[in-house]
């Protein structure tokens, strides 16, 4: 008897809210997503991006599936002349949340490249077609090559760009759209291009995108600005693949917090309902 009065003062000091709370918190930071060291401290001098509206963005976020391949066909026929992306696999682009591409379709971009196997019984490397369990053939075999390649700068890889730059869609948005003429009494020097969302305004990287840089599938017209969205759909998921999974889960989590925290409530008012106070 003296434990259950234990048991009920302790209960009665403790508001809903108080055992709520880390819950709450948690189901935040799962809708939110995880927060990055460039979230804190955004680069001061970086110059305005621009925010675009995007289809993963807020709580129902969710990838625009056929931008997210057109996306890719835009990596694969102009980015990836110098770009790697080593972290995904080819089998990555059939998963749920992604492009979603037809398994069958998965196998065939998987077999237009080569990959280097090896080594075989006479201790020789070959070359063979991509299996959809290979990685994402990088362009350069290292660094240095990929340097040598693009007049000393090295092409980053993009697996993870989209979360490893500041606002990383919108900014990969105002980069792809950002080439500009140099402003009179510039100096660009010499294989440099004018980009008014790069920092310093001075980018290695000639403009990759023109009109119809692609040829897309789909009868999609391919602008810059068109070619520019697909293409962060695309580097967006790459850089998070289950962001989808994320928020569902996220708001799955809300609606049961908010049966749960109904259900205490009617709890606690029927217990305490027989004690004088
Ligand atoms: C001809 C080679 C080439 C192609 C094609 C190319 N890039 Fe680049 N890219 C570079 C180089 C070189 C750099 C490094 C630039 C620098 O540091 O000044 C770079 C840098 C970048 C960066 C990093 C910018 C930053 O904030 O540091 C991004 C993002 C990027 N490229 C995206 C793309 C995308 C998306 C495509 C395809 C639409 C593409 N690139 C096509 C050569 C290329």
């Amino acid at each position: 008897m003296i434990r259950k009065e234990k048991t009920m003062r302790a209960l009665n000091g403790t508001s809903l809210l108080t055992v709520l709370r880390p819950a709450v918190v948690a189901t935040a930071i799962l809708l939110a997503g995880p927060i990055t060291a460039q979230d804190a401290g955004a680069a001061g001098d970086a110059p305005a991006i621009e925010a675009q509206s995007w289809s993963f963005s807020g709580v129902f976020g969710t990838f625009d599936r056929a931008s997210v391949q057109r996306g890719f066909q835009v990596y694969k026929d102009v980015c990836a002349a110098c770009h790697s992306m080593k972290y995904l696999s080819y089998r990555n682009l059939g998963e749920p949340g992604g492009p979603e591409f037809p398994e069958a379709q998965v196998k065939a971009i998987a077999a237009e490249v080569e990959v280097q196997d090896g080594p075989n019984e006479d201790g020789d490397m070959f070359d063979r077609p991509g299996r959809p369990s290979d990685q994402f053939v990088s362009p350069f075999p290292n660094d240095n090559a990929a340097r040598s390649a693009n007049g000393g700068a090295l092409p980053p890889d993009l697996s993870v760009i989209a979360k490893a730059r500041p606002n990383g869609p919108d900014y990969l948005y105002a980069l792809m759209t950002g080439y500009k003429d140099a402003p009179a009494g510039m100096e660009l020097a010499e294989g440099m291009s004018y980009n008014a969302a790069f920092v310093g305004h001075q980018i290695a990287m000639a403009a990759p995108l023109s009109e119809e840089s692609v040829e897309y599938s789909d009868g999609t017209t391919a602008s810059v600005p068109q070619m520019s969205k697909d293409v962060v759909q695309f580097l967006m998921w790459a850089a998070e693949p289950k962001l989808e999974e994320r928020k569902r889960i996220g708001f799955q989590v809300m609606i049961y917090l908010i049966i749960l925290a109904g259900l205490l409530y009617f709890t606690t008012k029927k217990l305490w309902s027989r004690i004088d106070h």
